[in-house]
């Protein structure tokens, strides 16, 4: 079994999900998949294709190179010839409907990065499966929770958007949750955590989950200064028709996230 992507917050809950079925694990270092598979590379039974271009904003200045990598790397991941794992996201919708979006309902990306991953849906071939998830928080890397730690340090009071709602979904809930979807038919499923929030809820709960007594001002998507260079969506709860595996809550996940980052503090 082979992973990239290994670097990243859902590559380490994957790499560790799957220590011990042998996954040979590999950072961008180790393959850079805009390029063809390093010389000798054992493609093995299964890939989990966690590499992708995942800087949202980043995305709208430099279109081509996002799809480089999420539209190329994974037809370089394709061209393996063996099943693969590929794992989208909520970003591929527009956000306008207002109850969880299903596996049916029809993308409309808003954004350079959800074109570049709805494209890389298309391009990831016959053997895949598809698996839409939203709002990926883990222990290590750039996301939400590490961010709003961050920012706890140094104010009493942090804003934050109340008018996007989605499912912060626990990296090590989707990594566990990968092994059920590979005994699924091939296609898309959305695999995202039970229950939503707004970025502004999520806030209040990893402050009162850490402890802490920052305060969170709700404020409107537009009242951002300087503005964000991606449209997010409004509304992007994901929820399965077509029996993929359930996640937990959200605030379950939160909880072995935090108990993972004191771990970690704990080592140092
Ligand atoms: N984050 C979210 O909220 C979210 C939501 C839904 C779906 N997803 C999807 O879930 C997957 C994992 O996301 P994540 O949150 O774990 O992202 P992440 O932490 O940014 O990890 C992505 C990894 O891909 C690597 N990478 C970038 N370009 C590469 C290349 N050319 N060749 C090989 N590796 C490359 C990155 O390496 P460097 O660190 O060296 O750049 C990083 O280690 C992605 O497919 C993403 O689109 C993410």
């Amino acid at each position: 079994m082979l992973l990239t992507g290994a670097g990243g917050q859902l590559g380490r809950a994957l790499a560790e999900e799957f220590a011990g079925d042998g996954v040979v694990a590999l950072t961008r270092a180790a393959w850079d998949v805009t390029l063809p598979p390093p010389p000798g590379l054992e493609a093995g039974s299964l890939v989990l294709h966690a590499a992708a271009w995942t800087d949202v904003d980043g995305a709208e200045d430099d279109p081509q190179g996002t799809a480089a990598v999420n539209v190329g790397g994974t037809a370089n991941v394709a061209a393996l010839g063996v099943p693969l794992v590929y794992y989208s996201t909520d970003y591929v919708f527009d956000g306008r409907k207002r109850e969880p979006y299903v596996e049916s309902d029809g993308p409309n990306p808003q954004s350079s990065y959800g074109r570049s991953k709805l494209h890389g849906e298309a391009v990831a071939g016959e053997q895949a499966w598809i698996v839409r998830s939203s709002w990926l928080f883990g222990a290590t890397g750039h996301n939400f929770v590490r961010t709003m730690l961050r920012l706890a340090a140094e104010r009493d009071e942090v804003s934050v958007v109340d008018d996007q709602r989605g499912s912060p979904t626990y990296v090590g809930h989707l990594a566990a949750a990968t092994r059920q979807v590979v005994h699924l038919p091939y296609g898309v499923y959305h695999v995202a955590a039970e229950g939503e929030a707004s970025w502004a809820d999520f806030a209040e709960a990893i402050f009162e989950e850490a402890g802490l007594d920052t305060r969170v001002r709700r404020i409107a998507t537009a009242e951002l200064d300087p503005p964000r260079k991606a449209v997010r969506p409004a509304y992007s709860v994901l929820r399965s028709e077509k029996g993929a595996p359930e996640l937990p809550h959200w605030r379950a996940g939160l909880r072995e996230c935090l108990a993972g980052i004191r771990a970690a503090g704990e080592r140092e």
